[in-house]
């Protein structure tokens, strides 16, 4: 892969490893910046707004390069809101999506001066309550879902997520009686898709649901945007220069039926970060079992859950401790060092013969993968290192100590 070439900067992977320690998290800030600038250019259109998915990622210093690229945020708790502030965003770049909160979530928005995104009519009554007049925003389902595995299809007939149109009449009652100025509505149809025609479909049914709202500052279409997680063996990328031109008509149509120029956002968080993060972990033991393979890293479930929680797929890359590479393959099952049977990283693939000793590299661990991680079987969340534009390794987060893992006791 040829952006990869230079991934590590002035480092080796071992380098980063014998210095930093494994499991250990590395991002690459070029690439970062590079997806970042796909994504504003994606719609040729002057009120066109990116709004960062930060639950892929809230690693501060991430952010502050997102912010500095001219991206905003969506926040989905008051911890993404509190990081995200702290990153220098302006409440006036972040946008509340809730979902099932109570008043006091939604309270802590409102103060810090963020718009709202309710989704369910009950939670719009919730917060014309507590907020008479004030400007709010919701999500809707549009009926159209997508996503690499029915745990992120967060759109269609059979999800929690948004309100369904059916109910436009329950929310311009409440919005009435509540005297509540509806600025914006937002979907998301779920995480993953690799060609634009649901998302465009999507777009087009909450364009029918923002016509009945004549109040609209702004529409958010979503995210979702796919990236290949097969490239060694060719996946193409999702075809962005193909979404350009479908959404730019539809913002044109839109802004016609209003009469004025709307504000369009979308949300992608996978697109941003995944790519330019890579898990380096390190192989503590080969053994055969009945038969079988099994190369046992430090990589457990609770540093990197996505193959398990998904089976996602991710490419594997092999770092010889000694700097040699391998000419010879084998098939392998990776897996982690948790207590579960489940916790594998890898079945049945074809790698360079790995030795104890040696690193791997999960690639495109960007998203979805720190932020995913926790403290079961009380591991440590691992280190994350940034490869900066020059080529340095910096240090972003450290290590958790074991102390960490007691500090909250009483
Ligand atoms: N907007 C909302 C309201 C969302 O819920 C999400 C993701 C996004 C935007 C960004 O979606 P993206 O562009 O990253 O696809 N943990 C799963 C993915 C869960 C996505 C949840 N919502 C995974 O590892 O695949």
């Amino acid at each position: 892969m040829e952006e990869r070439i230079n991934f590590y900067g002035n480092s080796t992977p071992q380098d980063l490893c014998a210095k930093y320690g494994t499991p250990l998290y590395v991002y690459n800030e070029k690439i970062l910046r590079e997806r970042c600038r796909e994504m504003k250019s994606l719609v040729d259109y002057p009120n066109f707004i990116v709004n960062y998915s930060a639950k892929a990622n809230s690693n501060l210093a991430l952010l502050k390069i997102v912010r500095d690229e001219g991206l905003n945020v969506d926040a989905m708790s008051p911890g993404e809101l509190y990081v995200e502030l702290k990153a220098g965003f302006l409440p006036a770049q972040i946008l509340f999506i809730s979902n099932n909160v109570e008043s006091e979530e939604m309270n802590y928005a409102i103060k810090a001066g963020v718009t709202v995104s309710v989704d369910a009519v009950s939670q719009l009554e919730l917060f014309g309550k507590i907020n008479p007049g004030r400007k709010v925003a919701i999500r809707f389902n549009p009926g159209v879902g997508a996503g690499h595995h029915e745990k992120v299809v967060t759109a269609g007939k059979d999800t929690k997520f948004g309100v369904d149109p059916a109910q436009i009449d329950d929310v311009k009652a409440v919005l009435e009686k509540y005297k509540l100025d509806l600025v914006g509505i937002n979907q998301h149809i779920g995480s993953l898709f690799m060609t634009g025609e649901p998302y465009i479909e999507s777009v087009k049914e909450l364009m029918r649901i923002a016509k009945q709202f004549k109040t609209l500052e702004w529409i958010d279409l979503g995210g979702g945007f796919g990236i290949p997680y097969k490239k060694k063996e060719g996946e193409n990328r999702l075809k962005l220069d193909s979404m350009s031109e479908p959404l730019k008509k539809l913002m044109l149509k839109m802004n016609k039926e209003f009469g004025r120029q709307l504000t369009f956002k979308i949300e992608p968080g996978r697109y941003i970060v995944a790519e330019c993060g890579v898990l380096l972990g390190r192989v503590n033991a080969v053994k055969l079992n009945h038969g079988k393979k099994y190369v046992g890293t430090d990589i457990g479930f609770n540093v990197f859950i996505r193959p398990v929680l998904y089976d996602s797929f991710h490419d594997l890359e092999v770092y010889p401790v000694n700097g040699k590479p391998n000419v010879d393959t084998e098939k392998v099952t990776v897996v982690g060092n948790i207590c579960e049977s489940g916790d594998i990283i890898a079945k049945n693939r074809l790698l360079p013969v790995v030795n104890e000793g040696d690193f791997l590299g999960v690639m495109d661990a960007g998203a979805y993968a720190w932020v995913m991680s926790s403290n079961y079987n009380n591991r440590l969340r691992p280190a994350e290192v940034l490869i900066n534009e020059n080529g340095e390794a910096v240090l972003i987060r450290k290590r958790e100590e074991l102390d960490d893992l007691v500090r909250h006791y009483l």
